[in-house]
């Protein structure tokens, strides 16, 4: 056991986790992991490497040696994400690299082969992390788990923003059907499913600014001991 703190937020896409444990990590100074970046990089680069989205082990071959970096001046940073050199930062933030992303994140042998690539960022003085089961699988000793949720009309709103804010055009329409399935898929799967850890704090933030949402975050911070 180690002392290093780690804060989890978990929840379905659009629930606003992304910008609110980067902007938490940011105002900690501790380090960030946006653990669904990492599937999907390994979508991106399976794309490259023309290995089929169903083949298990290759899949799980290449997460093992993907050479990726994260770039940041300062903790809590948006990074910059290298692939093999590449700047693929842009890249996989597409709608269809999250889609296949959560295609391959079903299966257990890829989930084991970026296990341990997680788990390593934690490090002094601590880690905010996002994802789906940061809180269940990936850190269960956390010091503060949350669960964010919002109805599937705010999350696509939220998420169409973001994405014509990224320059990606895509209709509203598409954006919530994709993100219903795709919220679909990370729930039913039967390995490391979205569901909220059983001591997690779960808020329904619809309605709310993120600022609202931040303010109540830090509430729950202060009742860390030597955070
Ligand atoms: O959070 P983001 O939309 O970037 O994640 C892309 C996909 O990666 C998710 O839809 C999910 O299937 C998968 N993922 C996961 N476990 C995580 C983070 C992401 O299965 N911890």
């Amino acid at each position: 056991m180690d002392n290093i703190p780690v804060i989890t937020i978990d929840g379905p896409s659009g629930s606003g986790k992304g910008t609110l444990s980067q902007q938490l990590a940011k105002h900690l100074h501790w380090h960030f992991l946006d653990s669904g970046s990492l599937y999907r990089i390994l979508a991106l680069a399976a794309g490259q490497h023309l290995i089929s989205f169903s083949d298990e082990q290759a899949l799980a071959n290449l997460a093992k040696t993907l050479a990726v970096e994260f770039l940041t001046q300062e903790l809590g940073d948006t990074p910059r994400v290298l692939l093999d050199t590449q700047d693929v930062t842009h890249a996989i933030r597409t709608e269809s690299c999250g889609n296949r992303a959560s295609s391959i994140a079903v299966f257990q042998k890829v989930r084991q082969a970026l296990l341990e690539r997680q788990r390593a960022f934690k490090k002094p003085p601590g880690l905010v992390t996002d994802g789906r089961d940061m809180g269940t699988i990936i850190f269960p000793d956390a010091v503060l788990k949350i669960y964010l949720d919002a109805s599937v009309e705010e999350r696509a709103k939220r998420r169409h923003k973001q994405l014509l804010e990224k320059d990606i055009h895509t209709s509203f329409d598409v954006v919530k059907a994709q993100l219903i399935k795709r919220d679909q898929r990370d729930k039913t799967r039967s390995i490391a499913p979205l569901n909220p850890a059983s001591d997690a704090i779960i808020m329904d933030t619809t309605g709310m600014t993120i600022e609202t949402v931040f303010n109540k975050i830090i509430a729950l911070t202060k009742k860390i001991p030597g955070v």
